[in-house]
């Protein structure tokens, strides 16, 4: 990042939000990094923040081996805001107490604010807020006062009588916290001074920067999947190295309609990229041959695109980097906070697997950001609306919405449906909500009547959600217009769909895809 960019340091505790508070920090404009807790504070002399958030945690600080921060942050002039853990951490380390509370509090809660001044001036008397603890603080440190409480809280927020350090026991970065962006702003902007002038276009440059330091004279190499991230990771290797970015399309036959054809034009001709595209949709179906078991699908559909692409690799002569789309949401489905693996829910095929498969170095500069700032990055890099606004696309392709086998005539099939949904949704003025939709063909056949006919033939499911990050998601209410344009079309226009139905579903407990 330049130097000219005042900035907010985020020490991570391993809070599952914590690339949300660098969100909402970024959100006011303010640009801002996550640091590991335990930065030395010394580290930071030559570029020093104006402020510093800790962040929330999973561990106790009561525990023995509870992490803690660099003592000497507590010696230097930076204000500093703790949120849940970090207050906790905050109230021990400055000669307050903490104890384990009876209960566990968990999600909304009701604060009373007791003194609105500085952080809750002008706001109501009682907001509601996200809880997400164990333990609690029992007695302020000295020189501190509280400034909201809770039913099961005696201090949910705390300020000392400088103004500099602030704790929140609650989650300002949550959505659930209405008013959390405004305490954000408050501390941001009002104790810390921020002029708030970081805008996304800073980010392109910063990230050249730091991509050409880290990228040297080497070559990268990006597999392109048609896709919002990885078109928009090679859309900023390609501002920052040119020609030294290589980057390989593989078509599995399980793109969406016109995909190929799109990732062309604008890659190849209209950005002058470097660009391979493998045709390997047989080598896929072959694979997938008799295949009926999602994971399975997953596993041999991961496999074949390493061997695809190892080949396409080679040919290439020697290649240090790799580059992937990966976002903030995809580290923490398929990661914990501290590195651990969490439960496997689907193998999601872009995260890990290449790299270590085929020994490159990673490189992935969307890491920290969130879908729609992935979308802004992408405009403002001079990609179409129509590649920036595509809807999320998994992976494997149609492959996991063809539920049973996969075939190239069922692939064939759902990619027609799918391009009627996409098509109609997209005129309904009401898409913007939408942050996916789609076919899925299902593996039963219907009987309908067409004109004097019978008809046996195959159901399609159509699915529309609305979602944030794709973590949590709930169904669309689709006009009865738009989905009876949609079911009229796909029957009329697709041989061999009689029959269309509608999922809804919410996420959980369902899953967006379907596989
Ligand atoms: P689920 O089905 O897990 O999907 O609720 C959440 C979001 O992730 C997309 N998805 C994938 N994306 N590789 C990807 O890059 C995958 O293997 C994969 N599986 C699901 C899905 O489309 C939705 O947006």
């Amino acid at each position: 990042m330049s130097a000219a960019h005042e900035w907010i340091a985020v020490f991570d505790f391993g809070s599952q939000y914590t690339q949300l508070i660098a969100r909402r920090v970024r959100e006011l404009h303010v640009y801002c990094e996550i640091l590991r807790h335990d930065t030395l504070i010394e580290s930071l002399r030559a570029r020093p923040p104006i402020g510093v958030i800790l962040s929330g945690g999973p561990a106790s600080v009561l525990a023995p081996d509870a992490p803690h921060g660099d003592p000497a942050l507590w010696r230097a002039d930076l204000p500093v805001l703790g949120i849940c853990y970090g207050m906790q951490l905050m109230a021990r380390d400055l000669g307050g107490r903490v104890e384990r509370g009876d209960r566990r509090e968990y999600g909304l809660a009701r604060i009373a604010v007791v003194d609105p001044d500085t952080l809750f001036e002008g706001m109501d008397r009682e907001l509601d807020v996200w809880m997400s603890h164990g333990d609690r603080v029992t007695e302020l440190p000295p020189g501190f006062r509280a400034l909201a409480r809770s039913e099961n809280c005696p201090v949910a927020a705390m300020a000392d009588a400088q103004g500099r350090r602030f704790g929140l026991q609650f989650h300002p970065e949550v959505v659930h916290t209405p008013r959390g962006l405004d305490l954000l702003r408050r501390f941001v902007r009002d104790v810390c001074g921020a002029r708030g002038d970081w805008r996304m276009a800073d980010f392109i440059e910063d990230s050249v920067r730091s991509l050409r330091e880290r990228i040297g004279d080497d070559h990268v190499l990006c597999a392109l999947s048609g896709g919002v991230d990885s078109s928009v990771t090679a859309a900023l290797l390609h501002r920052a190295i040119g020609r030294r970015l290589h980057c390989v399309y593989v078509d599995t036959g399980l793109m969406r309609d016109g995909e190929t054809e799109q990732i062309e034009a604008e890659f190849g001709r209209h950005l002058g990229v470097d660009l391979r595209i493998e045709r390997a949709g047989a080598r896929f179906f072959s694979a997938l041959k008799g295949v009926e078991d999602p994971e399975r699908k997953r596993k041999i559909i991961g496999a074949t695109f390493i061997e695809v692409f190892r080949d396409v690799a080679r040919s290439l002569g020697p290649v240090r980097f790799l580059a992937q789309g990966t976002l903030y949401p995809d580290v923490v489905e398929s990661v914990s906070p501290f590195g651990g693996p969490t439960a496997t829910i689907k193998s999601h095929h872009n995260v890990g697997g290449l790299p270590a498969e085929l020994g490159f170095e990673l490189v992935e500069p969307l890491r920290a950001l969130f879908k729609d700032e992935v979308r802004e990055l992408g405009r403002l890099l001079g990609l179409p609306d129509a590649l920036v606004d595509r809807w999320p696309f998994p992976g494997p392709g149609l492959a996991v919405r063809i539920i049973g086998e996969v075939t190239p005539e069922r692939a064939d099939l759902l990619r027609r449906a799918d391009a009627i949904v996409e098509r109609e949704i997209r005129r309904w003025p009401g898409a913007r909500e939408v942050w996916q939709a789609f076919a899925v063909l299902l593996p039963v056949r219907s009987v309908g009547v067409m004109g004097d006919e019978r008809t046996y033939e195959n159901v399609a499911a159509v699915r529309a959600v609305q979602s944030l990050d794709g973590m949590t998601a709930d169904w669309v209410r689709l006009p009865a217009e738009v989905l009876d344009r949609i079911a009229r079309r796909i029957v009329n226009e697709v041989r061999g769909i009689n029959r269309v139905v509608y999922d809804i579903t919410s996420k959980p407990p369902g899953t967006i895809e379907w596989e």
